[in-house]
């Protein structure tokens, strides 16, 4: 079951630290989105923000499956839920960014309908002060993908 956080509610700080090691940046993220989590035999095992950016554009962030639980499905369905709050939620365009490194992330994006549309270069070296490998990769740039919902509906609407 994937639900709102409310507010004052326990935060899965673990969990949105392992899509984002700054502490200071996921607190803002918290503080200015909507934090959803997925819950399975009362365990908190996933967990994704829901960003405003601007006028009816909205960014995912901070999408994290507990690595015991990974590779099952349950990040593509974090993503899917994501989308479908945003398009009842009334926003035309859904974000999303990824670093370089981020090979199963791109993977999973894109099986989601998201498509890139521009590489921040060096994102990674000015936001963090210690460098993140990943892959055997060092994260520099920002992929950021979008998705139009505007030209996709959901299965069985107009
Ligand atoms: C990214 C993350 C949320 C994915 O969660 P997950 O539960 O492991 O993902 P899923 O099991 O739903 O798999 C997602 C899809 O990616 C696909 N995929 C993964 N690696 C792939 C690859 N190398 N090539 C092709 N497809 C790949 C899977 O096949 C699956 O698609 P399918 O359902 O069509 O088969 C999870 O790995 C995680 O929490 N990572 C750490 C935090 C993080 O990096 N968050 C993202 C920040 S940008």
């Amino acid at each position: 079951m994937i639900t709102l956080i409310e507010n004052g509610e326990d935060l899965p700080m673990h969990l949105l630290l392992l899509a984002d090691p700054s502490e200071r940046l996921v607190d803002q993220y918290v503080r200015r989105g909507e934090c959803y989590v997925l819950e399975e035999n009362r365990q908190t095992i996933g967990v994704y923000i829901l960003l405003p950016t601007r006028p009816d554009t909205v960014e995912i962030v901070n999408v994290a499956v507990d690595p015991a639980y990974q590779g099952q499905g349950r990040g593509k369905k974090l993503v899917l839920h994501a989308i479908e709050t945003a398009r009842q939620q009334g926003y035309h365009t859904v974000e999303i960014g990824t670093g370089n490194s981020g090979v199963q992330q791109l993977a999973l994006y894109q099986k989601c309908g998201f498509r890139m549309t521009s590489i921040d270069r060096d994102f990674f070296l000015r936001h963090y002060d210690e460098p993140i490998m990943e892959n055997g990769i060092q994260v520099v740039d920002m992929v950021r993908l979008s998705l139009d919902l505007s030209q996709t509906s959901k299965e069985g609407e107009k």
